[in-house]
């Protein structure tokens, strides 16, 4: 065995003994075989799945009725809270509800059994939301509450919300202007599956099963079947051979949710599928399984299927014209959600939109309660804005982070650390992070080093913190059990550890062998961990060092589906399988709090993490994970993450090159320049691949790469004021083109071409040898090719030349963008450099943007010490004004010490005649009017600016562009410029 390669998920328990003694023999010459769709569990292999798979085929027979009512008389209103009680008319079992009116038109449902047999969990709260929601006092103050079986009310300043509850059956219409947007138990498929005991024979969901099975049972193989026949999966699953006791026997939760006249639907990551979900029971271009929320470690994942990935984020949008709406499940269990649309759906006949299209999902998690949240919109930006007002805005990163990382698993040692830092600056490629992987440590016990190979780290780190870079090394979830190792000793110590059902700690395998794993939701454990990042505590790191929180699923190699069994018990005895999908987030969470802890004063955090649930975005980025460096894993990463980043946690990328395997050069420069364009830009390859630094290619590969680099750090201004939008309001930051274009059915589904912010549209080009594509235009704006200046011709589709030396980007007409175009080595070495505002006017002549700025570590920025101006040209007048109100200048401590950057060039696109003259003067100095230099299509500034304009020649750059040249205007003050005609 030893003598061979292994796949990490080819390890089996059966052979720990023999893999410990040759696992750190073979280690670094993993082979990681393809992704096995037999190691992960199918709807038909998850008796909760097929349970609730077949109540919705039940229910939508036609003599089906759901047998869930509101109890007569048990409605109660106040303080923003209409509650009551439901009875499951066929068992007689009680629930008690609550809708809470929230702030900011959001609508909260939570459903739980009235008398259960022991508490059932309901901490992700804690974990997801940032503070108890808040609920509005603002609605109707006589609702009706209960004449003709029904309660409604309308809330929300403008009491243009509306709750309807329809007490037999249970169900509930939420309405915004009067249209139903969200209907829970539309199609009578809730279904909660109360707490019962193992001898309570009357009380099984028997029938259920069986016809579940009869189902399913062409998809089930003979050995699977046999295994749950057997157990009928209800009080014992069995999955591969590896047991799920269950102790609580069945506990799930099922509810539908209808989005009338809604015809897409997106979110609910993490899928390598399509931005606009697709229907999942069967037909034409649909799936047959749901989208399942399971964080799963999947390397070398297929594409356009609804199979669990690393992460998960239970939050789905849907949009049509005129309005859009979103709900949140907050449910940490293993969670499946089926999908299907109707046309002419006479349930919302009545809506008035007939040939409209419905969507209707279904949810059901394992455990817990239902606690779901709607956000009613309007528009997709309310939503944005409502989703982060509960699970927090993304956290603003340092400035370095959104620069360009270079990582491989694994650069070797110091010295080879040293020669790829040198590279970079011989090939004149800027850069700011280079990255270590488990190799580094000391035989893969995190916080430590390999003493041969990094005998210096601190000496390392600080030799690239002097040139303006960092570092960041890897911190795994898994602890190697080793009594020598001060992690595993401190944390069994302080008793920590994950426990396994019968309380003793739960030991598995993954990088450094028989490891164990850290109870990441024991407050205890957060508290102390946090310390570890300490400099006195980690050894050898320093202030240029960060961290990458990996394998946090978690991934356990010989557990079932390659993660930790169901019935692991965590703090106050909680169930893992209640709480798998926000495990990885309460490592990241302690991580990024280590990180803020260990400076006086605290800098941001840099974490990224591969596992992510709702509120990942307030401790860092994510990445998609183990992809594979081929033409279809580059185009699915744009929908991946656009997916994502509607999801609230817009700072996320893909392994640029494909993690696994060997790119040819036309993919890998595709990669790059497809990269350079997405909120997280990191090259990263496997063990087993050829290097690929980018000048080992060799010219025009190795100056593609430059270039597409260089256009990341020009743009930095731009990114980093698209980041503090971001973090304040929950916009994505790359945003598909529904989100900009609302009203355009035409592009709802579009999900290979994308906007950054609201200006620059970004067509990867994902196919080889490709010589044209099609860009779709929106809207009625001009746009301009992003590098010759010139204006596009035409709207809609138009086909446009591709080259290979950039993808095709274009500015929309009235977009302000600032940038800075000297190049330098890494984003600090252009921390003082002047700026260049690229104004493109629109068909008015008019333009917008915004700048914004501040030390790009700190949090300082927190308390006013930054700049943010607003940029807006109309009528021949270029104004610039604070945004800043909360210092005056004076006390503005990033001013002070920023007081000379200044614009040093002005480049305004759509221009076709000269003004006279073009004067400007800071606004508060009236008098002092200066005369400003400029030219219009003059040769000689195109000279000046064409570098910045990658691959064209002077002679391609657009002439109807006036450039304004060193206006010497200062960024913290108020200032115009005028066209004089
Ligand atoms: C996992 C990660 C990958 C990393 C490797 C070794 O496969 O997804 O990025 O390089 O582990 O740490």
């Amino acid at each position: 065995m030893c003598l061979g390669t292994i796949g990490k998920n080819s390890i089996r328990f059966t052979e720990q003994f023999f893999l410990f003694i040759c696992f750190t023999v073979i280690i670094t010459n993993v082979v990681v075989s393809a992704m096995k769709p037999q190691d992960f569990r199918t709807c038909a292999q998850t008796s909760f799945c097929r349970r609730n798979r077949a109540y919705a085929d039940k229910a939508i027979s036609n003599s089906f009725v759901s047998p869930y009512n509101v109890v007569k008389d048990t409605i109660n209103i106040e303080n923003g809270i209409i509650s009551g009680e439901l009875i499951n008319t066929e068992n007689k079992v009680s629930f008690v509800f609550q809708v809470h009116l929230l702030m900011n038109n959001i609508a909260r449902i939570k459903i739980n059994e009235k008398y259960p047999l022991k508490p059932r969990y309901d901490g992700v709260k804690y974990w997801s939301l940032i503070q108890e929601p808040v609920n509005t006092l603002e609605y109707t103050e006589n609702p009706s509450t209960g004449k003709d079986g029904v309660t409604s009310l309308s809330f929300g300043v403008d009491r243009n919300r509306k709750v309807i509850i329809y007490h037999t059956p249970f169900h509930v219409e939420l309405l915004v202007n009067d249209e139903p947007v969200i209907i829970f138990n539309n199609r009578g498929f809730f279904n909660f599956e109360h707490l019962r005991k193992k001898d309570d024979s009357v009380n099984q969901p028997e029938e259920l099963i069986i016809q579940s099975e009869i189902n399913t049972e062409k998809e089930i193989q003979t050995e699977e079947k046999k295994e749950e026949r057997s157990e009928e999966g209800l009080w014992e699953e069995t999955f591969n051979g590896k047991i799920d006791s269950k102790p609580n026997g069945p506990e799930s939760i099922g509810l539908d949710i209808s989005f009338p006249g809604f015809g897409h639907v997106y979110g609910i990551p993490e899928h390598a599928s399509t931005l606009s979900l697709k229907e999942t029971r069967g037909g034409d271009g649909t799936y047959n399984e749901p989208y399942r929320l399971y964080n799963l470690d999947v390397f070398e994942y297929d594409l356009d299927s609804p199979m669990a990935l690393y992460g998960s984020i239970p939050f789905l949008l849907a949009h049509r014209k005129g309005v859009s709406a979103a709900i949140l499940w907050l449910n940490a269990a293993e969670t499946w959600i089926d999908i299907v649309k109707s046309k002419d759906d006479k349930s919302f006949l009545s809506f008035g939109k007939p040939t409209s299209t419905s969507t209707h999902t279904h949810w059901f998690s394992e455990s817990g309660i239902i606690d779901v949240f709607a956000f009613l919109g309007p528009t997709t930006s309310d939503i944005f804005k409502q989703y982060g007002s509960l699970t927090g805005f993304t956290a603003l990163p340092q400035s370095f982070a959104i620069g360009y990382h270079q990582c491989r698993w694994n650069y070797l040692s110091q010295g080879d650390v040293a020669e790829v830092d040198e590279g970079f600056d011989v090939n004149d490629i800027p850069y700011d992070v280079i990255w270590l992987d488990i190799e580094h440590t000391d035989d893969k016990k995190y916080f430590t080093w390999d003493k041969i190979k990094f005998s210096e780290p601190e000496k390392m780190q600080k030799n690239i913190g002097r040139k303006g870079r960092k570092m960041v090394a890897i911190v795994d979830p898994h602890v190697k059990r080793d009594d020598g190792y001060y992690i595993y000793k401190e944390a069994k110590d302080l008793d920590i550890l994950t426990k396994d059902k019968d309380g003793k700690v739960y030991e598995g395998w993954c990088w450094p062998g028989n490891s164990v794993w850290i109870d990441w939701t024991n407050p205890k454990a957060q508290d102390w961990f946090s310390k570890k990042f300490a400099f006195i505590q980690y050894k050898g790191s320093t202030e240029f060092l960060f961290i990458w929180n990996d394998m946090n699923e978690p991934s356990v190699f010989n557990g079932p589906e390659i993660t930790m069994p169901k019935d692991l018990l965590h703090y106050e005895g909680w169930e893992h399988r209640n709480l798998h999908n926000l495990f990885g987030m309460a490592f990241h969470s302690a991580t990024s709090q280590g990180l803020i802890n260990r400076t006086t004063p605290n800098h941001r955090p840099f974490v990224l993490s591969r596992s992510f649930f709702a509120g990942s975005q307030r401790f860092g980025a994510i990445w998609t994970g183990d992809n594979v460096a081929n033409w279809d894993h580059l185009a699915a990463s744009s929908p991946m993450l656009l997916t994502i980043g509607i999801s609230g946690l817009p700072f996320s990328g893909a392994d640029v090159g494909g993690f696994f395997g060997n790119p040819e050069p036309e993919l890998l420069v595709r990669w790059y320049q497809t990269g350079a364009f997405q909120p997280f830009f990191r090259a990263h390859a496997h063990i087993d691949t050829k290097r690929r630094e980018p000048w080992l290619f060799g010219d025009p590969y190795t100056s593609y790469i430059r270039d597409a680099i260089r256009q990341r750090y020009i743009l930095l201004p731009f990114w980093y004021t698209i980041f503090q939008e971001a973090s304040t309001n929950g916009m994505p930051i790359i945003r598909p083109m529904f989100v900009v274009f609302p009203d355009n059915e035409e592009i709802f589904a579009m999900e290979d071409q994308y906007f950054i912010g609201n200006s620059l549209l970004v067509k990867p080009i994902t196919n080889q040898g490709q010589t044209t594509t099609e860009v779709y235009f929106a809207g009625n704006d001009l746009y301009y090719d992003y590098y010759t200046f010139k204006k596009v011709q035409g709207s809609g589709k138009v086909k446009v030349d591709i080259t290979m030396n950039k993808i095709p980007v274009f500015l929309k007409g009235g977009s302000i963008i600032p940038r800075r175009q000297r190049f330098r080595r890494s984003s600090l070495a252009m921390y003082s450099d002047p700026f260049t505002l690229l104004v493109a006017l629109n068909k008015k002549g008019e333009a917008a943007g915004t700048l914004y700025l501040d030390d790009g570590k700190t949090y300082e920025y927190q308390k006013g010490h930054y700049i943010h101006r607003n940029f807006n040209f109309t009528s021949g007048r270029f104004i610039s004004t604070s945004f800043n109100k909360q210092v005056q200048d004076s006390e503005n401590n990033y001013i002070k010490t920023n007081k000379d950057l200044r614009i040093e060039r002005i480049i305004v696109l759509g221009v076709d005649r000269s003004p006279k003259n073009i004067i400007g003067y800071y606004n508060d100095l009236i008098d002092d009017k200066k005369e400003l230099k400029f030219s219009l299509g003059g040769i000689d500034d195109i000279k000046g600016i064409v570098s910045a304009s990658i691959g064209v020649s002077v002679e391609e750059i657009s002439k109807d562009i006036i450039i304004i040249r060193d206006p010497k205007l200062l960024v913290k003050r108020d200032w115009t410029i005028e066209f004089v005609n």
